[in-house]
């Protein structure tokens, strides 16, 4: 880097000194295009139901959900992400609810494809929303198994795409998911379907709020620190990524965010591939808690964490403050 003369030649705050000058001058750029809205479905019909530990989300009945995914659209949004909640009498240990074509995934899928064919939808593959147990994977003997795990998630990831997923995500964190998803994919006939692999997921302390909205917290013993990602390590999370994008991953992702700025700008610039991150339930909570005592400007400290993401060079985020934010870039 050139450093230029000294003060008084340099004087940094002339390229501050205007909103103009600022507006022209600015690195990081963030816009409706950049984001990814998360969505809770449940059962029912003309429901709305908040989720006490993530103020101003809730979970919609299919319905609703669909009428808000228009709004997302409207605003710029290019894809959402379907998540459950699933009927507790519908987990099972063996977690066979996931490869059911007409779960609640599918059919959510299924209805917002016929109304907005044409705004991207997220299938996340993992099977804790439907396990009895809580955990991503199938539990054998207190032991999250690999290989079966990967064998029933390709199960699901094929009724999704059948529902119309255009992008499956695997968010389990099992060993060469990728590959087998990729192959079982390919086979069905949905080689035009991207695999958005959470390549990087951390075991983080981040993700109480999202477990209550989808209802696994509760019977969750345990951690899931077997098979997610230790908080100390960024090395590994090189191999993580090289691994799924050899195994035909499309996109990465890196989760939580903001306590994982570096990893983000160490994948993006290892890789220089397609590289999002999530703001996760428990950044989102912490964030509308605070502001919601007044301790916190809300919409200015939204912008400056996707500020932040972009700058680590993420290329899109998903938050639950989506909508809000392609609304404030809206004007
Ligand atoms: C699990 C999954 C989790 C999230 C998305 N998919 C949590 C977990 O690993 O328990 C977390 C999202 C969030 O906290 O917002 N497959």
């Amino acid at each position: 880097m050139i450093i230029p003369g000294a003060f008084p030649h340099t004087r940094l705050r002339r390229i501050r000194r205007a909103e103009w000058v600022r507006r022209l001058v600015a690195e990081a750029r963030l816009a409706p295009a950049d984001l990814i809205w998360p969505v809770f479905v449940m059962a029912g019909h003309d429901l709305c139901e908040p989720v006490a530990s993530m103020p101003g989300v809730v979970r919609y009945s299919i319905d609703r959900m669909v009428t808000a995914v228009g709004e997302a659209k409207a605003l710029g949004i290019p894809a959402v992400a379907v998540f459950p909640a699933i009927d507790p009498v519908l987990k099972t240990a063996d977690c066979r609810e996931a490869w059911n074509p007409d779960n609640l995934v599918c059919r959510a899928v299924r209805a917002i494809k016929d109304a907005h064919p044409d705004i991207g939808v997220i299938g996340d593959v993992a099977l804790d929303p439907f396990n009895a147990l809580g955990h991503d994977g199938l539990v054998v003997d207190g032991t999250i198994v690999n290989d079966e795990t990967v064998a029933a998630l390709c199960r699901q990831a094929v009724v999704q795409a059948r529902a119309g997923c255009d992008i499956i995500a695997p968010s389990d964190m099992m060993d060469g998911r990728v590959g087998v998803l990729r192959a079982a994919l390919d086979g069905a006939g949905f080689a035009d379907v991207l695999i958005l692999s959470y390549a990087v997921k951390y075991a983080s302390a981040f993700y109480g709020p999202f477990r209550d909205a989808i209802g696994s917290g509760g019977a969750l013993r345990g951690d899931k620190k077997t098979y997610q990602m230790d908080p100390a390590n960024g090395d590994e999370a090189l191999r993580e990524a090289a691994l799924d994008l050899a195994e035909g991953a499309d996109i990465l992702m890196v989760k939580p965010g903001l306590p994982y700025l570096d990893i983000v700008r160490r994948v993006k610039e290892t890789f220089a591939v397609p590289t999002f991150v999530y703001q996760v339930s428990g950044e989102y909570a912490m964030l509308k808690a605070a502001a919601q005592h007044g301790w916190l400007e809300e919409n200015a400290v939204m912008l400056e964490s996707f500020l932040g993401f972009r700058r680590a060079g993420a290329d899109a985020i998903v938050s639950y403050a989506a909508v809000a934010v392609a609304r404030l870039l809206q004007g």
